[in-house]
């Protein structure tokens, strides 16, 4: 193994799509493969990093040398990023879903009575309530799939959620699921375009990133 720049430092890493049921049979999703976060992850162990990955539902194998949290929920997801506080830096990379249903307890049954309707609740907002957490890590970093108004939107998204950097990524094309991702970096320093490039250099250069801004002693 080379340089080892994080060594001793304790990253949280969330990754994938969330699941919410609908009936014990039924969920609804977002539509994402988890591999660019599984890619930041590996990326950031191998630089030296303790690395706690909480991942919703996804095909991928777990991650040698990563501290794997499988969970479905949302809820669950925030319950376990929760538990891997306090950290260094958190990179929250998972699509989680927005809103939850008021699942039914029993298999909804086909029948006369036509289609039923879905209520929904809000989710909590996992980045959010990171950003702003009382044990807040060093370097909080959020990820942001627009199809539309891209900066203004990750900019917006960057004050809102008490994120340092809002990595944008335009998900009209098939990044979710593919193996390239184009993304900019949006902070309060402005914006940083990185040309299109596999999943895997994005989370070396994010990687080499976090290991640079966590060099300093101060705030990032
Ligand atoms: O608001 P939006 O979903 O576009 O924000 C995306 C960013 O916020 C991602 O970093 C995602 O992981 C995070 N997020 C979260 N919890 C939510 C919704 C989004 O952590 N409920």
């Amino acid at each position: 193994r080379g340089q080892q720049p994080l060594k001793g430092k304790r990253v949280v890493v969330t990754a994938g799509p969330t699941h919410e049921p609908i009936d014990p049979v039924r969920y609804i999703a977002n539509r994402s493969s988890g591999r660019q976060g599984y890619a930041i992850a590996a990326m950031l162990e191998t630089l030296g990093a303790e690395v706690h990955l909480v991942s919703g539902p996804t095909a991928l194998p777990d991650l040698v040398g990563v501290h794997m949290t499988r969970v479905e929920t949302a809820r669950e997801m925030q319950a376990a990023v929760a538990a891997a506080l306090p950290a260094d830096a958190a990179i929250m990379v998972a699509a989680v879903a927005d809103w939850r249903v008021e699942a039914m307890g029993q298999k909804i049954k086909k029948g006369s009575t036509g289609a039923p309707a879905l209520t929904l609740v809000e989710n909590p907002d996992i980045l959010a309530g990171i950003g702003h957490h009382p044990s807040r890590p060093r370097l909080v970093i959020g990820f942001a799939a627009e199809t539309e108004n891209l900066l203004v939107n990750a900019q917006s998204k960057l004050a809102r959620k008490g994120a340092d950097l809002i990595v944008a990524n335009d998900v009209s094309g098939d990044v979710m699921g593919g193996a390239n991702n184009r993304v900019r970096l949006v902070s309060k320093d402005g914006v940083e375009d990185w040309p299109e490039m596999t999943k895997r250099e994005v989370a070396w250069r994010l990687a080499h990133l976090v290991a640079e801004k966590l060099a300093g002693s101060e705030k990032p």
